[in-house]
């Protein structure tokens, strides 16, 4: 039986920022989230990734650093953080940080001395060009906020490269010493017990930029290097990549020529994110079966990351534009919800309408498919969108606690928030909130819990094999299972309105005693498998067999 942790964990991911203020000061810091671990715990999770938490100009959500060796002082101090991890630990609760390496602030000072001068020690940290580019108006992330990708420094004389704004300058991964750096620094904060990192843009990281040519060499082998480094350091570290990529190139991400995994261990699902978003648009699970059936076989120990939201736009960049327009017309209709032409910038709470069904749906769907699951803080309870907001802020709006002030997030005047909380109408705080859900077993925070719960019944899930069963079954019907020395689940999920039956006696050899695990309401006894009925927008997670 596998023992790799991050097949089985449950990833909740959340912004320190926006999550829990103990101080007062309108900024969520490291106490706040302290005081929430327990609630962490109770939901069942196992692993939180915090977006970055280092010292920023914060210009992209911290995703710009000026220091990769301490903590971003409106979080609390290095102490601070040590003690998270240790009260963390306590509980059982892994903690994984955002790895940004591909490029720094231009305040760094390594930015700053490199600009200063040619004779810097860190003029080659970075990349650059005496000529203008030909390819500058080329590759841009972020279209419509970004202008290009190389920008003119005055004081350098020199162009810089920046695959994401022009404050975000590229380290140059040719050089050794930013190899090394880089290799210091997660030794730095593996000493301090985190548990791995979320790699940032890793695409970018490795590679080789040549001005001019925007199709420049990726060097692979640099993941291999940093994975035996963090690994030597700490051996069960993971190494969770961004990475959004053609099918053909994943696989490489994850080792150089099959075998084991020996470069990333996981993998975000990008694939299968996007298909979910059509499928549920759709009402048709067809894009999911094709994903499963598509995507490359992993090679041991290579894992995916399975999810429906993060703190970025719903990216619907690799669906065709006919696709694409579908899912806008059903989950983003408004030009103020979309987002770099190809992207949602609202929660999966307003996208679903609200639809309490719908919603368990998906979320039955994403947590029992392949892969580790990855949750965004504030989706247990159903939070929504301030699209108000500039750009992706719309979806960073600060946890919604309780009734108190602000949403119990901090005692701070409004006007000094972080980010205003979600207030009025149907997703304010007044409604959705922590603390009104926990009173209540019927509600989204009580089922994520009991969700969660029967999920660590089904090791299989995660560390197994996840297949579509293939067959006849009614318009909106998925059928997958997960099987893996442990035993075997079969899942039935309805993607459309319409209530179906389904007919699975043709895995009745190896059912030995089929039961209900989980399901949107108390069905018949599963029986011989033949006549299975769900409901619209209904999902039954039946175990067919336990092994141990
Ligand atoms: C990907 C992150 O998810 C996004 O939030 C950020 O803006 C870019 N990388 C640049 O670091």
């Amino acid at each position: 039986m596998s023992d790799r942790w991050y097949e089985k964990a449950v990833i909740y991911c959340l912004d320190v920022d926006t999550f829990a203020d103990s101080n007062g000061d309108g900024c969520g810091d490291f106490r706040g989230l302290m005081g929430r671990l327990d609630y962490l715990s109770r939901l069942g999770v196992t692993c939180i990734w915090l977006n970055p938490i280092h010292p920023t100009p914060n210009r992209d959500d911290g995703y710009d650093v000026s220091d990769f060796y301490n903590v971003d002082p409106r979080f609390g101090n290095l102490g601070d953080f040590a003690e998270l991890l240790h009260q963390a630990g306590n509980r059982g609760i892994k903690v994984i940080i955002d790895l940004v390496v591909n490029h720094t602030s231009d305040q760094h000072p390594w930015f700053q001395s490199a600009r200063e001068s040619p004779d810097s020690p860190y003029r080659d940290w970075f990349v650059w060009s005496e000529t203008a580019p030909s390819d500058r108006h080329q590759g841009m992330v972020f279209p419509g906020e970004q202008a290009t990708t190389w920008t003119k420094d005055r004081k350098a004389g020199l162009w810089y490269y920046h695959r994401f704004y022009k404050f975000q300058p590229d380290l140059n991964i040719n050089n050794p010493e930013v190899r090394e750096e880089i290799k210091k620094i997660c030794s730095f904060w593996l000493q301090l017990g985190v548990a791995g990192f979320r790699m940032d843009a890793v695409p970018f990281i490795i590679e080789q930029t040549e001005p001019g040519n925007p199709d420049s060499p990726k060097d692979l082998d640099f993941l291999s290097d940093l994975r035996q480094h963090v690994q030597w350091r700490k051996g069960d570290t993971v190494l969770l990549a961004e990475a959004n990529v053609e099918p053909a190139e994943l696989t490489k991400f994850f080792s150089d020529a099959g075998g084991s995994s020996s470069r990333i261990h996981m993998l975000f699902d990008f694939m299968l994110n996007t298909r979910l978003m059509l499928a549920l648009a759709r009402e048709n699970p067809e894009g999911i079966v094709d994903a499963l059936q598509d995507t490359p076989k992993l090679p041991d120990g290579g894992q995916w990351a399975t999810f429906l939201r993060n703190h970025d736009e719903v990216d619907l960049s690799r669906l065709t534009a006919d696709q694409r327009a579908e899912v806008f017309a059903k989950f983003g209709p408004d030009e103020n919800m979309q987002l770099y032409g190809r992207g949602i910038r609202r929660r999966l709470a307003t996208m679903l309408g609200g639809d309490r069904r719908h919603l368990e749906l998906a979320y039955s769907l994403q947590f029992s498919l392949r892969g580790t699951p990855v949750l965004r803080y504030g989706d247990e309870i159903g939070m929504g969108d301030d699209l108000a907001q500039d750009g992706r802020n719309a979806i960073r709006t600060p946890m919604q606690w309780s009734l108190l002030p602000n949403g119990g997030f901090s005692t701070a005047k409004p006007k000094d928030l972080v980010r205003p909380v979600i207030s009025g109408g149907d997703y304010g705080f007044e409604k959705v909130n922590v603390t009104l859900q926990r009173h209540d077993p019927q509600s989204l925070l009580s089922w994520f819990e009991r969700m969660i719960r029967t999920l660590k019944e089904c090791p299989e899930v995660g560390s197994g094999t996840c297949k579509h069963v293939d067959v006849p079954v009614p318009e909106g019907v998925l059928v997958h299972r997960a099987d893996d020395a442990t035993g075997t689940m079969v899942f039935v999920h309805n993607l459309c309105n319409n209530p179906g039956v389904v007919d699975l006696s043709s895995l009745a050899e190896d059912a030995e005693f089929p039961n209900d695990v989980l399901a949107d309401q108390e069905y018949a006894e599963p029986g011989a498998l033949d006549k299975l009925d769900v409901a619209g927008y209904g999902y039954r997670w039946i175990r067919l067999r336990r092994q141990l």
